[in-house]
């Protein structure tokens, strides 16, 4: 006699991970900006879930949830964070590359198990973060790696108009190529709710680097001004590195205070590394 093999947990032990118990510590204050956005997170997902007679009143279904999208660092995941700080709702979180299993139809039986344990824990909000890794356009292909990954899209799509009876699921998803999903996914009836995040204006670049400087000492010559008004393309994520790496510079000298020119070297540094490392100037 000998063991051949140990039969699966009925529960996926994977989606019992992806059950977030320590709330995130991230809250709505920690946003910068994005007041439109936090806005309509909260109709579309947290307003349902608490109060779905408000809709049953006004005589429409609420969405089943919403699509964040917009370039990298820009706050999406942040936001998704602070909806979980905040919500009393069951927050599972699953990033799209968890999704894509080593074996042949281990990816469409992960996505069954996640809406079936969402469905179990509800009301539920669930977060799939970085959803093009399966929801990208399907093409013709012959290889049996992306074959795979389809197949657990369309699951993803078949339970996305399952859970239409049980209205407590609501799914966020996040993305920074939204032009290359599957139109399927976003369409009317599935996640047609689609919140753009835009790179900050001049008063949101101020207010995020008010809260990435709140708890540095900064010294008196500090002008926080000058970076807020410049032109360059600074996303909520450059800026926390920035004050970051100014607060390094800082500590490898070890000043108690950061200065401005802290700053100055900290923000070059961090376009420099943005710009692929081509050394500003330099024209080729
Ligand atoms: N609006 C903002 N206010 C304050 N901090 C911000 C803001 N946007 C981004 N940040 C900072 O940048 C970090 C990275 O942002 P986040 O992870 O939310 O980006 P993302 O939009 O999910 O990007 P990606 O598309 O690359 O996943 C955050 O942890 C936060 O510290
Ligand atoms: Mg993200």
């Amino acid at each position: 006699m000998s063991v051949v093999g140990i039969l699966a947990d009925d529960e996926d032990p994977m989606v019992s991970v992806m059950k977030v118990e320590k709330a995130p510590l991230e809250t709505y204050a920690d946003i910068g900006g994005l007041e439109s956005q936090i806005q309509e997170i909260k109709e579309a997902v947290e307003l349902p879930l608490a109060h779905p007679e408000l809709y049953e009143d006004i005589g429409i279904k609420p969405p089943k949830g919403v699509i964040l999208y917009g370039e990298p660092g820009t706050g999406k995941t942040l936001l998704a964070k602070a909806v979980a700080n905040q919500t009393s709702a069951t927050f599972l979180r699953v990033v799209g590359s968890e999704l894509i299993q080593k074996y042949l139809g281990d990816g469409p039986k992960l996505v069954r198990e996640l809406f079936r344990v969402a469905d179990d824990l509800s009301p539920t909000i669930v977060f799939i973060d970085e959803i093009d890794a399966v929801g990208s356009k399907r093409y013709d292909s012959g290889s049996g790696g992306t074959r795979e990954i389809q197949r657990t899209m369309l699951e993803l799509l078949n339970q996305l108009d399952g859970f239409d009876e049980r209205g407590d699921v609501k799914v966020i998803m996040a993305t920074n190529r939204i032009e290359s999903l599957d139109p399927a996914l976003i369409r009317p009836g599935r996640i047609d709710r689609k919140i753009e995040f835009p790179l900050p204006d001049v008063v949101t670049k101020r207010h995020i680097f008010n809260i990435h400087t709140n708890k540095m000492t900064l010294s008196a010559d500090v002008d926080l001004e000058k970076f807020v008004m410049s032109k360059d393309d600074l996303s909520g994520a450059d800026i926390k590195a920035v004050c970051t790496e100014a607060g390094m510079l800082a500590l490898r000298e070890r000043r108690m205070k950061v200065c401005q020119d802290d700053f100055v070297k900290a923000k070059e540094k961090a376009l420099y590394r943005k710009k692929g490392n081509t050394p500003e100037g330099l024209y080729l």
